[in-house]
């Protein structure tokens, strides 16, 4: 296992669109399992591969208080989504920043798991957002995105002068 280096928003290459994987085997497995370690150690409750710089569509997400609960994203498409709500959103590659972004209420998701067993599953409420705020990052965008130019170039000024700091 290794801890992976997350991008930070504005990096270009967040921006890049994930191909699919075309086989779950051991190179896959070994991703899966380095993200998790890297968003449980951030912490977060969501990786998308586009973060660490690998552009293939596996996302890792645990919403659960004990953070035992790894849900593995593979190839992942919404087939339904219907309702919408108002979550306030953060990412690990925008780091300090939160801010309010409307997604659907409900969706039904299809992925393959780890072991690239095809499955389908609801979901609603954050672990609805966390889903699709991830499945933004497979697309190459950043929820920031749907914020006003104003606020984007305010957080991508700040970002980039923090980096400047710590570099
Ligand atoms: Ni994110």
């Amino acid at each position: 296992m290794a801890l992976l280096d997350i991008l930070n928003y504005p990096d270009p290459r967040l921006f890049t669109v994930a191909k699919p994987v075309q086989q779950v085997d051991g190179r896959i497995q070994q991703l899966v399992s380095d993200m998790a370690e890297t968003m449980y150690a951030a912490p977060g409750i969501g990786l998308a591969a586009t973060q660490v710089n690998v552009h293939e569509q596996v996302i890792t997400i645990d919403i659960s208080d004990q953070r035992n609960q790894l849900l593995v994203l593979i190839n992942p498409r919404i087939i339904a989504k219907d309702g919408s709500q108002v979550y306030e959103e953060g990412c690990l590659s925008v780091p300090g920043i939160f801010e309010e972004v409307t997604r659907a209420q409900h969706i039904v998701v299809e992925a393959l798991d780890v072991q690239g067993k095809k499955f389908t599953m609801e979901a609603e409420g954050l672990l609805a957002v966390c889903i699709q705020h991830e499945m933004d990052h497979l697309l190459g965008k950043v929820f920031v995105q749907y914020l006003s130019p104003l606020k984007q170039n305010r957080i991508r000024t700040k970002l980039v002068k923090r980096q400047r700091e710590l570099a």
